[in-house]
């Protein structure tokens, strides 16, 4: 059943028990909608406890509904007519009260929440804003810069900052239901505090939102709906409460019906379907308590501060003392760089790094249950580490290689036991970037392809099964995205006009700067090493560039010129000059057409992926670059994007 009454006393407590996560589709609404009536009519009932079954509270709209037209009773009204019940309802929060399921929160007269619960409205994550008085209500609980704040970000807040803010009336621990009904009976002896939409809300003034619109156009980069929320928000802080529900639901109603919100919601399913996928369904995973990782530089230290931050104790194994001591720097570093943004406490960083020990003796990968290698990207190296590791490890260890373009059939040959050998690769920064390509080779058993997932969901990463190729998916991709780019050059397209072009579309940078930023130099070495196995492999602008010294910001410029100490890119006259024997004059391109050629290369490399079985579904390449290489989320990924 989906929603339960029952009785303490002249309480009665209300219990959704609507699976996986509450969500308000139609038959819920519905079900509330007539408990409402119910309890009104009921003389013995002085006041309701709304609680929830399950992991959380409701969790929202019901996003499959979202496809097709919405059928009443509608959200809003559901929320009015709690909050003009004949007696008080509670809301009891446990888990997340997200969106919807907030906004029936905030029709209840009063909101308890469990300590460890959140509240929020992430409506803007799925590209539409609140569409049952979020935008209204929020301001009148908690003002308008904390409404601004939680609407335009999306981001939920814990209990304790809720209470602060005077989204919830009281954080509770224990028994949330019988705490409720406590804080209920309470409440009965006092006067009733005013139902939200009643109270009253303070304007700020037109200079103050004009200062927000700027913060948050600067940040959405193309993308709708934050901007659309504000507009809501300053709606419902300037006119009265039914204009402004009127007005928020219309946004709602032409934002859901979007391509941004399509393509959102695109990417929410995808995003939920990655972790767990169907041809795993049922092979349990290995339990990973210990890891180690191999290897302490960029890639080793950012993977064991993921472990770290989940939890594991790590094991870090490095070349030689000095190395050793440099790992523990870096991972130092990681961790000092999250206490200055605010995001660990000093304490919290210590007790991670507590839970490192670095060193070069094997003897300890003995018990790991779990061993990552991020050393060199050389395969006589990562060959003689697996050797090793073949002798230290448990034979039941799952042994990992983070390489970027090595075939890890190769690195894994003569490994013993081959079943529990497998590719995990890594993004840049590991401990930041949520892509995890996870790549078995052909021995690699399932149970160890489900612990690499397991291992991506208890890390918060998204993990995409690849198949080998030179670069797997997402570099595979980035290859041609670049040659597309080049491509455009060479036929006359200034370099700044594909970056601008691109950064319109909504990357944060485009492929030149980025290159630039992270030096050309690592993609010529790769394609001299194949150059040099006998491969043709045909020179690139950027081989021009980084054989005349410039491979990027490092060196004082690249595809651009860079000042002293500023990262600002400046067209640059001695790049022309070196390729101009290579660049032709074309047709001058508008911004869509030259973001039409590239994101349609990258698309067209996906479908070469999906045909060759590399990728094994279409949202996979959608993911893979939304989550490792800043393709515009609201885009839907370039497979999405085209349709
Ligand atoms: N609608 C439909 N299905 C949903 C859903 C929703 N709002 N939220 C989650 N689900 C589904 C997921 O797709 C998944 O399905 P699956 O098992 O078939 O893959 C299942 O519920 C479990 O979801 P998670 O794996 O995300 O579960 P977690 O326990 O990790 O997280 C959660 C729980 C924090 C509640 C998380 O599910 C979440 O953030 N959900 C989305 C919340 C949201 O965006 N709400 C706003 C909706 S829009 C809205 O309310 C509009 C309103 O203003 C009118
Ligand atoms: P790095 O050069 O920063 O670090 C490599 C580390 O391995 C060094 O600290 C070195 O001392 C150590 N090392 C070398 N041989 C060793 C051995 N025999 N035993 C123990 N430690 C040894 O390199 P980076 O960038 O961290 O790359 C590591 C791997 O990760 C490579 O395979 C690379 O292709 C891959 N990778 C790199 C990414 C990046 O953006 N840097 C992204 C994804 C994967």
């Amino acid at each position: 059943m989906t929603v339960r009454i029952d009785r303490d006393g002249e309480i009665a407590v209300v219990t959704v028990d609507n699976p996986p996560v509450n969500a308000l589709g139609q038959v819920l609404r519905q079900a509330l909608w007539d408990v409402v009536g119910a309890l009104d009519r009921d003389a013995c009932v002085r006041a309701v406890v709304l609680i929830c079954a399950g992991r959380t509270f409701i969790a929202g709209a019901d996003v499959t509904e979202f496809g097709s037209p919405p059928l009443p009773p509608h959200l809003p009204e559901l929320v009015d007519r709690i909050e003009a019940a004949a007696k008080p309802w509670v809301a009891a929060i446990h888990g997340s009260a997200l969106g919807g399921g907030f906004e029936v929160a905030m029709g209840c007269r009063f909101r308890v929440a469990l300590e460890s619960a959140s509240v929020g409205l992430p409506e803007v994550t799925l590209g539409i804003v609140p569409g049952a008085s979020g935008t209204v209500r929020t301001p009148r609980l908690a003002g308008v810069e904390a409404a601004v704040e939680l609407v335009t970000s999306g981001r939920p807040v814990k209990a304790g900052k809720a209470l602060a803010l005077g989204l919830v009336d009281a954080v509770v621990s224990g028994n949330l239901r019988a705490e409720a009904v406590t804080f209920a009976r309470a409440a009965l002896t006092r006067p009733l505090p005013p139902p939200v939409s009643a109270r009253p809300v303070t304007a700020p003034g037109a200079d103050w939102w004009d200062i927000q619109r700027q913060a948050i156009a600067g940040r959405a980069r193309g993308e709708l709906a934050p901007l659309r929320a504000l507009d809501c928000l300053r709606v419902a802080a300037e006119r009265p409460f039914a204009e402004a529900v009127a007005h928020e639901r219309a946004t709602f109603l032409d934002l859901r019906a979007s391509d941004q919100a399509a393509a959102l919601r695109h990417l929410f399913f995808a995003e939920r379907a990655a972790a767990r996928p169907a041809h795993l369904a049922g092979i349990e995973p290995r339990p990973l308590r210990k890891a180690a990782v191999i290897g302490g530089g960029t890639m080793g230290a950012g993977i064991a501060a993921a472990l770290r931050e989940a939890g594991r104790p790590v094991v870090l194994i490095e070349r030689d003392a000095e190395a050793a001591e440099r790992g523990l720097g870096n991972l130092r570093a990681i961790f000092d760089g999250a206490v200055r943004r605010g995001r660990l406490t000093a304490a919290q960083a210590q007790e991670r790094m507590d839970g490192v020990t670095a060193g070069i003796d094997d003897s300890r990968l003995a018990d790991a249950d779990l061993v990552i290698e991020a050393v060199f990207e050389d395969l006589a190296v990562k060959r003689e580490v697996f050797a090793r590791l073949a002798r230290a490890c448990r034979a039941d260890a799952i042994l990992a290689t983070n390489t970027s373009y090595l075939d890890p059939r190769q690195i894994a040959e003569g490994l013993p036991e081959p079943g529990r050998f497998i590719g995990l690769h890594f993004f840049s920064p590991a401990h930041v970037m949520k892509l995890l390509e996870i790549v078995p080779i052909p021995a690699t058993s399932a149970e160890t392809l489900a612990t690499g997932f397991a291992l991506a969901r208890s890390l918060g990463k998204i993990p995409v099964q690849a198949g080998i190729c030179e670069g797997f998916i997402g570099n595979r991709i980035l290859k041609r995205y670049r040659a597309e780019a080049e491509a455009l050059v060479r036929r006359g397209t200034p370099i700044a006009a594909v970056d601008a072009a691109m950064r319109r579309y909504g990357f944060a940078m485009g492929p030149f700067e980025a290159q630039d930023l992270g030096g050309l130099d690592i993609a010529f070495v790769q394609r001299e090493a194949a150059r040099a196995a006998g491969k043709d492999v045909p020179e690139t602008l950027g081989d021009i560039l980084v054989r005349a010294g410039r491979k990027g910001q490092k060196t004082g410029g690249g595809w651009y010129d860079y000042a002293p100490g500023d990262r600002t890119p400046q067209p640059s006259e001695a790049t022309a000059a070196l390729l101009a024997g290579r660049i032709a004059p074309g047709p001058a391109l508008t911004d869509d057409a030259i973001a039409a050629r590239l994101t349609g290369a990258m698309a067209d490399e996906g479908k070469a992926l999906l045909a060759e079985g590399i990728a094994r579904k279409s949202s996979d390449i959608d993911l893979v670059e939304v989550h490792g290489y800043g393709f515009p989320r609201w885009r839907g990924g370039p497979m999405f994007a085209a349709g």
